[in-house]
């Protein structure tokens, strides 16, 4: 690698070209999957703004959507983050320049090959792992390689603990994968069609045991590590406590692998599964919340920084939907609150709560800590921007998820609603009449988070395209330097 990757007294110590690389790359798919979400959005108002093309019909572009957000803005942000976080936290250079670049380019390949086969038409029908064979096979040799270069640097760490966030983000890369393999086994039956090696009842508790895994590991896990480096960062406090860290990661880890059931709720699929999903799923409420409460309260003693620091009231944000989505999940997680949930836009609200307000911004509070150390910037060209940025993004998320949670119930409620003599009370067009109006103010609240993203986007170039200042935010390397922000377990006091 050249100068042009390192920054400044790091010269040589750490891959930060690797980092900005990715970095870039979660910027532009924000933009493009969160664009690709309004104007599915604004389908579901006018339909004929597919324009009769099959290619911008809305079951095309849905899962385009869901990749694009998920893996491609919400994966770029893992691989630029846990990168960024395993070499500054093992004093460690990521263990070998040209799989990274493999992982970069290999991940950039999918996420095109996606945008062309998706609206094209080619799925394997499963959702969150739409993609055909060829690209499932790309995906495994990229995760495969990933793994190498994030565990490769751990093993090459010049500090002798292993700090908690890479435990959270090495715990989502090894799940990942055998999701990944397991649900995608496969028979192809031409370059772009393949089968199922599962049937059945069988496919369908493998797939949402993957889905729900996704959701646990890849949405939730690893924005976890980002959450264990950069709030404590930001807050300049270590974390509240380190011990309930490690608690929290292994309880973690056990309950969300049984919870997957909860999406299958009234199916074939056999009743003690669904029991045992739905227990679970509780039980992970304790988790998740020791989780949240861990964060939040790395502020003590710093909360009167949240009144001028827009980058802590992103973290801070985050967690508080984070602590939301998942009491919400737990919720829907109950048979008899599931029978009115299901199917209704209930369920979309609590995935943009968890999407928006979790993923998305605990995303952009720790990429504007991140950007300006990148490249050797004492702060983002513009704090202001950052502060519009956060108040069009929290608008959007509130006005989205409380017009789906209107939306939902009141759906739930018509479609169960019955007259004395048992017959419906509405028919179905009458309950997606009724929706439309809070379609319109999703809308416009996506509207409002995709502004906020296109905001960032302009700062991070002002950002990229300024001077590198004087005293650049960067500390001096020192690898026996551990950094006063972590506390580390031989000093926690829990
Ligand atoms: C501008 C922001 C966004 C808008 C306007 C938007 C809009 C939408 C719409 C209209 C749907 C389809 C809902 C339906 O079929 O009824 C959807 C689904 C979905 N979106 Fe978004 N979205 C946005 C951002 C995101 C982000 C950032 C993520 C993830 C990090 C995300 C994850 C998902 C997922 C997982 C689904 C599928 C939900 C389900 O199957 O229940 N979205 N989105
Ligand atoms: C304790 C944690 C959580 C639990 C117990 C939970 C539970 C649930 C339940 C019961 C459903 C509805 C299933 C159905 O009726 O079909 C659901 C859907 C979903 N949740 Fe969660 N949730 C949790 C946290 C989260 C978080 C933090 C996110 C996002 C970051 C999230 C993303 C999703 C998605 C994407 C779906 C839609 C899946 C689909 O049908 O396509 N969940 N969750």
């Amino acid at each position: 690698m050249g100068t042009s990757d390192t920054v400044g007294t790091q010269a040589e110590v750490f891959n930060y070209g690797v980092v900005r690389q990715f970095t870039i790359a979660t910027i532009v798919w924000g933009v493009v999957g969160m664009a690709v979400g309004v104007l599915i959005a604004a389908q579901l108002i006018w339909p004929e703004l597919n324009f009769n093309t099959p290619w911008l019909s809305y079951g095309r572009l849905r899962p385009l959507h869901t990749n694009g957000v998920i893996f491609a803005f919400g994966g770029s942000a893992l691989f630029a983050t846990s990168y960024y976080v395993v070499q500054r936290t093992c004093q460690a250079r990521l263990f070998s320049d040209k799989l990274a670049a493999f992982t970069f380019w290999g991940w950039q390949a999918v996420l095109v090959g996606a945008v062309i086969t998706l609206p094209m038409g080619y799925t394997s029908t499963k959702e969150y792992a739409e993609l055909e064979w060829p690209l499932d096979i790309l995906i495994a040799l990229v995760w495969i390689a990933y793994a190498v270069v994030f565990f490769g640097t751990i093993a090459k760490r010049k500090m002798r603990h292993i700090y908690v966030a890479n435990w959270f983000f090495g715990s989502y890369i090894l799940t990942i994968a055998v999701l990944h393999i397991f649900n995608n086994l496969e028979l192809p039956v031409s370059m772009w069609k393949s089968y199922s090696a599962f049937a059945g009842v069988q496919d369908a508790m493998v797939q949402w045991w993957y889905g729900h895994n996704a959701v646990g590991f890849f949405l939730t896990t690893s924005f976890l590590g980002m959450m264990y480096y950069f709030v404590p960062k930001q807050a300049g406090r270590p974390i509240y406590s380190y011990r309930l860290s490690i608690v929290h990661f292994w309880a973690l880890a056990f309950t969300y692998m049984w919870a997957g059931p909860h999406h299958l709720l009234y199916t074939s699929l056999p009743d003690w599964t669904q029991s045992l999903g739905m227990a679970l799923s509780l039980i992970l409420l304790a988790p998740s919340w020791g989780g949240m409460i861990n964060g939040i309260m790395t502020l003590s003693g710093a909360w009167h920084k949240l009144r001028t620091d827009p980058i802590l009231k992103f973290l801070v944000v985050a967690l508080s939907f984070y602590g939301m989505a998942t009491f919400e999940g737990s919720m829907m997680s109950i048979r008899t609150v599931n029978a009115l949930s299901h199917y209704t836009d209930w369920t979309v609200g609590h995935v943009h709560a968890g999407a928006l307000g979790w993923v998305a911004m605990i995303t952009f509070g720790s990429f504007y800590y991140m950007i300006p150390r990148l490249y050797g910037r004492s702060a983002m060209a513009n704090m202001g921007l950052v502060s519009l940025h956060f108040w069009l993004a929290t608008l959007g998320v509130v006005l989205y998820i409380s017009s789906m949670w209107i939306a939902g119930v009141m759906q739930g409620l018509m479609w169960r609603a019955t007259g004395a003599d048992g017959t419906l009370t509405y028919s179905f067009v009458e309950a997606v009449k009724a929706t439309y109006p809070f379609y319109v103010i999703r809308l416009v609240g996506g509207l409002c988070f995709l502004g906020g993203m296109c905001v960032m986007a302009w700062n991070t170039f002002i950002t990229v395209r300024g001077q590198t200042h004087s005293n650049p935010v960067i500390p001096q390397f020192n690898p026996d330097a551990r950094d006063p922000a972590m506390r580390q377990p031989a000093t926690a006091t829990a």
